[in-house]
């Protein structure tokens, strides 16, 4: 590979070729800058047949707008940009108000980077919650445990990998992508600091059945005294289930439901950079883990993992959820479910697939192969890549690790007709396939790659 970068159109906006790897000696013209770092990027993945991911890539224009005249806003610094930080508790507010927070002066919450911080701050709570219980007690607080299923995100490992937390993990069963509370019951005990219960689960797109595993550890607390906060990972679902599912109890209607992350960058219908995370009483965030600051001159109390960051995510978080109201996010969260419903019919109507998530509660569609003998869905997304589509193929985790499923989020910007688009190269990538394969030809993903 060649050590220095040099566009055929150079010679218009350029003097020297640019080292790859090194700072350049002298710098260039922005337009040549621009140009350059704009034609690379250009050899990206489509995000708009990118159907892996959760996350936001289109907004409105007057948002785009409204990030662009506050890019250079650092949510930190609070006596300076103090609309921000009004419209960030504003954000927290609606939120505790949405998620049915059963005392608004007393409830909590923040923003974050993403549900990953988010989590990860909600990790720390507990911990300390807990171990200043155990040590009040004069009962040991070193080992500290997490009951949540093999299938969580892999910010949940690495938050109890960081913290020193024992994970038990529940494992999935061959034929069940969810927990269940019964299995929850068998490993909590007196050092478990939460239980995590998933509203979308990343692999399946599912629910975790929440209200009944919140009943199991009422009954608990109320058998046993053992009181074991509830933690719902709501990533992708605390913005779904509210507008399409009202009637599903996940929140802080229900007892044991102490915290919630929520990413506002997926169907908060946001760019990425912004996550929430919300506390059902403000006790449930220990004073001995806000740390005070007076380096930007006025005191600065802060509870998180950053300390600089843009603020103006918060302003389209804010955005969204007054330019588009209840109704407003009822309607298109609906309609990316009819699509990813329309989508399964269609898949399903191949013959070739199972589907695992039909959209009944989430905008996608989840399928498996019945037939994997001659080739795989690692062979079918490769041959669906060709067309320009980026849909991943992987192996479930343990017990259910002999399915291969493949996911297909759907977002605002994936219409009928592409669903028409996708469902025909499908078909004819199945056709291609049946024909050149007597064995698969490619490695379908297991877990081993993301740890
Ligand atoms: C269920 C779940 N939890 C947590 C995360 C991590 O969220 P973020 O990417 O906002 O940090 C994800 C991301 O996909 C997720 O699906």
């Amino acid at each position: 590979m060649s050590d220095q970068i040099t566009p055929t159109y150079g010679s218009r906006y350029m003097t020297e070729p640019v080292p790859r790897n090194k700072i350049p000696e002298n710098g260039m013209d922005p337009k040549a800058a621009y140009h350059l770092i704009h034609d690379e990027l250009s050899t990206q993945g489509n995000p708009t047949m990118n159907l892996s991911s959760f996350v936001t890539t289109v907004m409105d224009e007057e948002c785009d707008r409204l990030i662009s005249e506050n890019i250079g806003v650092n949510y930190i610094d609070t006596e300076v940009y103090r609309a921000n930080l009004e419209i960030q508790n504003r954000c927290v507010a609606m939120l505790n108000d949405l998620y049915h927070a059963p005392d608004p002066d007393k409830c909590w919450g923040i923003e974050t980077i993403g549900s990953s911080e988010a989590l990860m701050l909600s990790l720390l709570t507990h911990k300390r919650v807990w171990r200043e219980k155990r040590e009040a007690e004069g009962k040991p607080f070193d080992k500290p445990n997490i009951v949540m299923g093999n299938d969580v995100h892999l910010a949940w490992n690495k938050g109890s990998i960081y913290f020193d937390i024992e994970q038990k993990l529940i494992p999935l069963k061959p034929d069940r992508y969810t927990i269940t509370p019964e299995e929850v019951l068998e490993l909590v005990d007196e050092n478990t600091i939460m239980v995590v219960g998933v509203l979308g689960t990343s692999y399946t797109f599912e629910y975790d059945p929440i209200e009944e595993i919140n009943d199991a550890l009422v009954k608990l607390k109320n058998d046993k005294g053992l009181d074991i906060p509830l933690h719902v990972d709501g990533a992708s679902g605390a913005f779904i289930a509210p507008f399409l599912n009202p009637e599903l109890k996940w929140d802080f209607q229900l007892e044991q439901v102490r915290s919630i992350n929520i990413s506002g960058h997926k169907y908060g219908l946001v760019y990425p950079g912004i996550g929430w995370a919300l506390w059902r009483d403000e006790a449930d965030v220990p004073a001995s883990l806000v740390t005070e600051t007076n380096v930007l001159g006025f005191p600065e109390r802060s509870f998180s993992l950053n300390f600089s960051r843009g603020g103006a995510m918060i302003l389209a978080q804010y955005y969204n959820l007054i330019r588009l109201g209840r109704t407003g996010y009822t309607e298109i969260q609906n309609a990316m479910r009819e699509n990813a419903r329309y989508l399964a019919k269609g898949v399903e109507a191949l013959g070739r697939f199972d589907l695992i998530n039909d959209g009944t509660f989430t905008p996608c569609c989840c399928c498996k192969l019945k037939d994997e003998s001659k080739w795989n869905g690692a062979d079918l997304v490769a041959a669906l890549a060709q067309h320009g589509w980026i849909i991943p193929a992987f192996t479930l985790p343990p017990d259910a690790d002999s399915v291969t499923a493949m996911r297909m989020t759907i977002k605002e910007t994936f219409s009928r007709d592409m669903a028409d688009k996708l469902i025909n190269d499908i078909r004819m990538a199945i056709e291609k396939l049946d024909a050149t394969h007597t064995k698969p030809h490619h490695e379908v993903q297991d877990r081993g790659h993301h740890h």
